[in-house]
């Protein structure tokens, strides 16, 4: 069994087509035939079922697709990271989810840069969940995400929590409200725009639901959508939801007197002529803000960033946790 034979396999696999694999991997349609009939004489084992149309894995191949997949992922990983920890770029490739863009990212790459002069940054919008694989890709060497991520080769920092402010169309009833419950905001239209659920939200058994909808809490069903989230820690289920596709749709259809939502407090500066952005009295409704990184490749800039942003933590007066890497 060899590499070759194997790539063979996953291409079959995942495109269930010897065309398309042959395409994908620049290989003959023979020669990728060949490496498969090689694998499966090797293992005495028939992984894939050449009679059916389009391709199929039997049970054992689709078993061994599963943990073979893996496997290979992770010989891509550590090739990277070998590579990187040979001759590590001059390049810092960050990763960032576009709230954070809106708060004080712009504020710790200009601090970095006055510390260090000669580093040169390059700036990827990328969701919380993909920094993960483009961490390990080499894509990025740093993430700033707003979710714990659990990953043998990642490790995180919880830089901050930053508040949650509601966002309310300023025609409407309570925009002038300086301090706001959940519990008053339940009878609105509550946009959701969060594409990353959270992963082991665990029910509250003494929620108790005040108003039934769509994705309402039940008590065994965890609610994993961060914002219902949020609102059914107070046994709160939203009269009604609309799901966007990011926050500055949401943000929009505030504007549009379509509803309201919450956001981090750093997003309030955003259309402020058709949004009136409000405190909530609630001190635990809070975003985390999380560094992430590979474990065994630190970037050789990381440090000076991470020096940067309690820099800048500290001139503002933010509260933050002082961590170092591993
Ligand atoms: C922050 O707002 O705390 C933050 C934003 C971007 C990167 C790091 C921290």
């Amino acid at each position: 069994m060899d590499l070759k034979q194997l790539n063979a396999f996953i291409s079959i696999a995942e495109l269930r087509s010897f065309s398309a694999a042959a395409t994908k991997t620049g290989l003959s349609q023979p020669t990728l035939s060949r490496l498969l009939k090689q694998l499966e004489t090797d293992m005495g084992v028939e992984l894939v079922d050449r009679y059916h149309r389009p391709l199929d894995l039997t049970e054992a191949g689709a078993f061994f697709y599963d943990k073979i997949s893996a496997i290979l992922t992770e010989i891509d990983t550590v090739t990277s990271m070998t590579q990187r920890l040979s001759a590590p770029s001059s390049i810092l490739n960050i990763g960032f989810v576009p709230s954070v863009l809106y708060g004080l990212l712009p504020e710790i790459i200009a601090r970095l840069k006055q510390s260090s002069p000669d580093i040169e940054v390059n700036l990827k919008d990328i969701s919380s969940y993909q920094q993960m694989d483009a961490l390990k890709s080499g894509d990025i060497d740093i993430g700033f995400g707003r979710f714990a991520h659990q990953d043998p080769w990642v490790q995180q920092i919880l830089l901050r929590h930053e508040r949650y402010v509601v966002a309310l169309p300023k025609a409407h009833a309570l925009a002038h409200v300086r301090e706001q419950r959940l519990i008053d905001l339940a009878n609105n239209r509550l946009i959701l725009y969060h594409q990353t659920r959270l992963p082991m939200a665990t029910p509250n058994a003494h929620t108790k639901t005040l108003h039934t909808n769509k994705e309402s809490a039940t008590n065994d069903t965890p609610i994993t959508e961060p914002l219902l989230h949020l609102f059914a820690q107070y046994g709160i289920s939203p009269f009604m939801t609309t799901t966007v596709s990011d926050l500055q749709i949401a943000l929009g259809l505030v504007a549009a007197g379509e509803g309201i939502t919450l956001v981090p407090a750093s997003l309030q500066t955003v259309r402020t002529e058709q949004i009136s952005y409000q405190r909530l009295v609630h001190e635990n409704v809070t975003s985390p803000i999380y560094l992430h990184t590979l474990k065994d490749f630190v970037h050789p800039s990381i440090p000076d960033l991470l020096t940067a942003i309690y820099h800048v933590y500290e001139q503002r007066g933010i509260t933050y946790r002082h961590q170092k890497f591993t």
